[in-house]
């Protein structure tokens, strides 16, 4: 009696511990535009709908490129907004110190490309391989239950006479999977 309610019990606690590794980003859609095709020109390509691959070719030095990061998902009518900010490239590592998405995301991005997030960018051929996201590596739990999915916008710039100007932009629409 005592080793079944032992077992019992335990049984229980396993089926409390929430699984970990257990939700994955799918790429639901994937769209992407070049505003400047003299400073680069890539390509996106999903691979069963968990994995992403790319091909970016930067075409000339760009000294100091800014980029926006948008996170956003529609819960229950209203728009959560995870993540709206304008920061330089190149502060990226900088800024996974501080931050749990971007330490999460530099982590995740230093297995699967060669993009070092340093200034200048050279005129280079970089690639990511593979880019895989486990949902719950980030703390982004409620866009778990939006049902229209999670998107992501990411538009990069360079900066002219002090104004930004748009080099190109990617959007991906993603959802939230349960695996186990
Ligand atoms: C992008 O630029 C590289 C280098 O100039 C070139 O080899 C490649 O064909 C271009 N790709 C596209 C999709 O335009
Ligand atoms: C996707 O492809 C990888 C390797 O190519 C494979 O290990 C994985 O099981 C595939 N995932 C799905 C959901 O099909
Ligand atoms: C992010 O902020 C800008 C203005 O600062 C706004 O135009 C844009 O709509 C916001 N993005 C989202 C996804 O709400």
């Amino acid at each position: 009696m005592h080793i079944l309610l032992k077992s019992l019990v335990i049984a229980l606690i396993l089926k409390e511990i929430p699984c970990k590794k257990c939700y994955v980003f799918y790429y639901k859609d994937v769209s992407y535009a070049v505003g400047l095709p003299e400073y680069l020109n890539y390509t996106v390509t999903v691979v069963n709908k968990s994995s992403l691959n790319a091909e970016l070719y930067v075409l000339k030095p760009i000294a100091d490129p800014y980029w926006k990061i948008e996170m956003h998902s529609r819960i229950r009518n209203t728009d959560i907004i995870f993540y709206n900010k304008t920061t330089r490239y190149c502060d990226f590592g900088r800024l996974a110190q501080h931050n749990t998405i971007f330490k999460n995301m530099l982590l995740t991005f230093r297995e699967t490309t060669n993009l070092d997030f340093k200034c200048p960018v050279c005129k280079c051929h970089y690639f990511i391989r593979n880019l895989y996201f486990q949902a719950d590596s980030l703390p982004l739990g409620p866009a778990f239950s939006a049902k229209d999915g999670f998107q992501v916008i990411v538009t990069t710039y360079i900066k002219e006479q002090r104004k930004l100007k748009e080099i190109g932009s990617i959007r991906f629409l993603l959802s939230v999977e349960k695996f186990c």
